[in-house]
């Protein structure tokens, strides 16, 4: 036994600290895994496949065997694909929701493993904004960040908004087929511009972002549509006249420097019989609420790396984070920048709430 300052080290305690501590090194060696099979095809190849070695599964993605049997090895030990004897590998249904199916599964997560957050470039930066207070934004995470972001987010937004969020909130669908004027702002890869878009002809959408990476996205993702229009312009260039029927801030207003800014840009770019539909992530002001959360270290690491991050990116930057809008927070902000209706939605989004407001 060691002693540690006026306590000893329990042996038994020790070990158990030192597995849960390696075992965060094990998920990241592990998301370095499933960004391998998502970039490789690998997920996708064993969709409904039935049982298959790594010879076959290499054939079918025109990869070496032996890489590829140890990569399904991992996986299997990692419990994500089975196996009985590490030979012959099978996939689950929930595995292929989870991994493969981008297009058609609101729980695909194998999109947020693309690019990984610290390179070591931004690690270095991200040791200096602890000594300068001043963080990253969105554009210095880079480019392959803007397209993980999307494909972390798109999934809910993509099968979830136009299908079950925009009906519950009153008269919006009657606007969006007559004909109504959308701004998202923080809009990214524009996944709800282009899914709004194409379902509503007459209406027309615009998107504001200051990344250029999310824009580029953006444009990419609605370069068929001519009734969306993208700029690379933050809340505060809203229009200073009422002008929009919809607006939607989704997952940003935590990330925003100047939030409350924002809020009062909004309130002055938005119709007075016009809806903003927030959606911001499920946090609470009490520590063991917050607890309950099974991610929340995932959360709060996700804080520092980015979220919080973009929103010190400027001088007395807010830095609310992940978790900083909580609904009371938002509440407050949103009655403080002239709305007078907020009402709290859940759509059993695991990771958001959403918030109806009116002026
Ligand atoms: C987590 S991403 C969400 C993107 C998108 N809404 C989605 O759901 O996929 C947050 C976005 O907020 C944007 N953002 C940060 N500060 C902003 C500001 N002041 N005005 C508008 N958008 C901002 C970032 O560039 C980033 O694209």
């Amino acid at each position: 036994m060691t002693a540690s300052g006026s306590r000893s080290v329990d042996d038994e305690r020790l070990r158990r600290f030192a597995l849960s501590v390696w075992e965060y090194k094990q998920g990241e060696v592990v998301s370095l895994m499933i960004h391998l099979g998502d970039r490789l095809g690998l997920y996708r190849a064993m969709v409904g496949a039935g049982p298959l070695r790594a010879a076959e599964l290499a054939e079918r993605n025109g990869l070496d065997e032996r890489w590829v049997l140890e990569w399904l090895r991992s996986q299997a030990a990692a419990g994500l694909i089975d196996t009985a004897d590490g030979h012959v590998f099978e996939m689950t249904p929930e595995a292929a929701a989870v991994l493969a199916d981008e297009t058609g599964s609101v729980f695909f997560a194998a999109g947020a493993f693309q690019g990984g957050l610290a390179t070591p470039d931004i690690v270095d930066r991200l040791a200096e904004a602890f000594r300068t207070g001043i963080g990253l934004t969105y554009d210095d995470l880079g480019e392959s960040a803007a397209h993980s972001v999307e494909r972390m987010l798109g999934p809910w937004v993509r099968l979830a908004l136009v299908p079950f969020i925009l009906p519950t909130l009153p008269g919006v669908m009657d606007r969006l087929e007559a004909g109504a004027s959308v701004v998202d702002v923080g809009c990214g890869a524009g996944v709800a511009l282009v899914a709004m878009a194409e379902r509503f002809p007459a209406s027309s959408f615009a998107g504001y972002d200051p990344s250029q990476h999310a824009i580029s996205r953006a444009r990419l993702n609605a370069s068929e549509l001519s009734n969306v229009s993208l700029k690379v312009a933050e809340a505060a260039d809203l229009p200073s006249e009422p002008t929009y029927d919809l607006v939607l801030t989704l997952d940003c207003l935590h990330d925003m420097p100047r939030p409350a800014e924002a809020m009062s840009a909004i309130r002055a770019a938005i119709r007075d019989d016009g809806v903003w539909l927030i959606k911001d992530i499920r946090a609470r002001s009490d520590w063991q609420e917050n607890r309950r959360n099974p991610l929340l270290a995932m959360l709060y690491g996700t804080s520092v790396a980015t979220c919080m991050s973009s929103a010190l990116s400027e001088p007395g930057g807010a830095g609310l984070g992940t978790l900083g809008l909580t609904t009371e927070l938002a509440a407050r902000m949103v009655r403080d920048a002239g709305f007078s209706t907020f009402v709290v939605h859940d759509f059993d989004d695991p990771a958001n709430l959403y918030y109806e407001v009116r002026v």
